[in-house]
């Protein structure tokens, strides 16, 4: 009972193939194109793992995609695979058209041919489970309630309206072509393996390396935040019980301003490696704020509850707790992703323009 997960060398795919070893145990195809998001080191504690099998290659091929669609049979395809920065999606958009829409188009070709051919038992628990974001909801007013799976589609990036395109494409897919598919909509995730252009990761190796911590803006947006196991284990429960055709909003309870964000991570590093020059927060910078920038997301999760039982298990607390320790023991990870690529990155994000 393989699956074939795409995107599993990135920060959420990554943490969900870790956790689908550790919790279910079946076989692991894991697609990847190892981008600069992509990274090999995420899996190294599945070196030697007959469980899991490592596949470079694009989610835009489709000879590959029916070859290992063919080859190994799989019982469900996990789609993670995508271009997910939305400051790199305001810069260059092409590559997020490229991969979020047609690479889920490829795949979803992919996908209707092979499950097809299948007979019984076999194409009746075929399963096509989409991962996609809060993002596609737009943004909302600060006392508005949180996003339901009926709010309108309204994305105001590049990023967002990517996702969103590939959710329709999704979702015609089922009502068209009868394919069995879920898809989940989630918040923003923080945890092991994050990829330190976003917030979070950002924040905590910018302060260790005494550099400012840049807050767009006001500092005031808010996000609604997840621990990424806790969206390994709701992806895990849509995959065995969601409903066909279904979405499911996925999210943490969780929302905060991004200047809490940054005064909690500065509070955590002072209790944990405290610095001799004073508090992280010194190292606070207001700069020019994102394009286009929405102002609040939040995740109503009631529905994957009630029909699911799917709760998060970390609180925000426990969670970034969790983080900042894990980004404190794996300095050589960090130091390994700050490649030449990415500090050519932090130099066009954060170079002179972009301060206030
Ligand atoms: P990421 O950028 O860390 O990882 C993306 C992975 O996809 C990388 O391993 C990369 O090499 C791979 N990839 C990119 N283009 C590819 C291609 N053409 N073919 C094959 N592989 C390719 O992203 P993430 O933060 O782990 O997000 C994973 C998914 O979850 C995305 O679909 C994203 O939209 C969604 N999501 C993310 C968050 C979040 O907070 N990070 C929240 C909700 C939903
Ligand atoms: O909501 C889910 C989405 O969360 C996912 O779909 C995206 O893939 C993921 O990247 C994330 O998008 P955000 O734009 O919310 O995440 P990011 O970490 O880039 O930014 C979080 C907030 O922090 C946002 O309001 C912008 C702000 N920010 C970000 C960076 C990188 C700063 O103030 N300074 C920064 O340097």
């Amino acid at each position: 009972m393989t699956i074939l997960v795409t995107g599993g060398a990135g920060f959420i795919g990554s943490n969900f193939v870790l956790d689908w070893v550790e919790q279910v145990g079946e076989p692991v195809v894991n697609l990847d194109a190892l981008t600069y998001a992509g990274n090999r080191a995420n899996l190294a504690a599945l070196a030697g793992d007959a469980r899991h099998t490592f596949v470079h290659g694009d989610i835009c091929d489709r000879a590959l995609v029916d070859r290992l669609l063919a080859e190994h049979r799989p019982r469900a395809i996990v789609h993670f695979a995508a271009e997910s920065h939305v400051d790199r999606s305001i810069s260059g958009p092409a590559e997020f058209m490229r991969t979020n829409v047609t690479g889920t188009f490829t795949l979803l070709e992919g996908a209707r041919a092979h499950w097809g051919g299948l007979q019984g038992a076999e194409r009746e628990a075929f399963r096509f489970h989409h991962v996609s974001t809060d993002e596609v909801y737009g943004s909302l007013a600060p006392d508005a309630p949180a996003f339901t799976e009926d709010h309108p589609y309204e994305p105001n990036s590049p990023y967002s309206a990517s996702k969103a395109a590939s959710d329709h494409l999704v979702r015609a897919w089922h009502h068209t072509y009868g394919l069995p598919v879920v898809t989940t909509n989630c918040s923003n995730n923080y945890g092991p393996f994050h990829f330190p252009e976003k917030l979070i990761p950002l924040m905590i190796v910018n302060a260790l390396a005494g550099k400012p911590l840049p807050i767009y803006g006001d500092g005031q947006n808010v996000r609604d935040w997840l621990y990424v196991r806790d969206h390994c284990s709701g992806i895990r429960a849509v995959l065995a019980g969601g409903r066909l055709g279904e979405t499911y909003n996925i999210g943490g309870w969780n929302e905060k301003t991004n200047l809490e964000i940054v005064h909690t991570v500065c509070d955590l590093l002072d209790e944990l490696k405290p610095d001799a020059a004073g508090s992280y927060r010194r190292l606070i910078t207001y700069v020019k704020d994102r394009p286009g920038h929405d102002r609040r997301y939040a995740i109503d999760a009631r529905k994957v509850e009630r029909e699911l039982g799917w709760r998060p298990a970390e609180t925000f607390d426990t969670g970034i707790r969790k983080t900042v320790r894990w980004y404190l023991d794996h300095t050589d990870w960090v130091q390994q992703v700050q490649s030449g690529a990415y500090r050519d990155w932090v130099s066009q994000q954060y170079g002179a323009e972009r301060r206030a």
